[in-house]
């Protein structure tokens, strides 16, 4: 068996605000049962589930997070709006794609590299500014 493809949530994604990054581990929680679904050959019945769940759940944590930024001027609130509302896009567009082509371990596989690559990128050159923005407090309860 070659490497999995599930994602480990290492320091490179830490924002230093705890409540985001709670969320953002559970983000990787979805992303990585949908690598198990691939690696298990589960993916063509699992994805439609995980999409329902990953778009609820990625418009929950986009909207806390978007409230903070504005909340607290942070400089990139814009942008990380932005951002979310064509991620959420993409995932509706595959919801779409799913729902009239059904599930296969190709659509699996492109959503799961489309998601990863996004999350990433996403939180490393966004979500991690963040923090400076925010009071001590704040950082550390995440209670905004
Ligand atoms: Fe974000």
């Amino acid at each position: 068996m070659s490497e999995s493809l599930k994602i480990v949530w290492d320091g490179s994604l830490d924002t230093g605000v705890k409540l985001v990054d709670v969320q953002h581990k559970y983000l990787i929680d979805i992303i990585n049962e949908l690598a198990e679904a691939i690696e298990q050959d589960k993916a063509a019945s699992a994805i439609g589930e995980i999409l329902n769940l990953l778009q609820y759940y990625t418009e929950w944590h986009f909207e806390r997070e978007e409230l903070c930024m504005n909340r607290y001027q942070c400089p990139v609130a814009a942008a990380n709006e932005d951002a979310h509302g064509k991620f959420i896009e993409t995932v509706k567009a595959y919801r779409e794609e799913y729902r009239q082509g059904g599930g296969t371990r190709e659509i699996a596989l492109r959503i799961y590299q489309t998601l990863t690559n996004w999350l990433v990128k996403h939180i490393q050159g966004v979500d991690c500014q963040l923090g400076p923005c925010l009071p001590d407090n704040v950082r550390e309860q995440g209670a905004f």
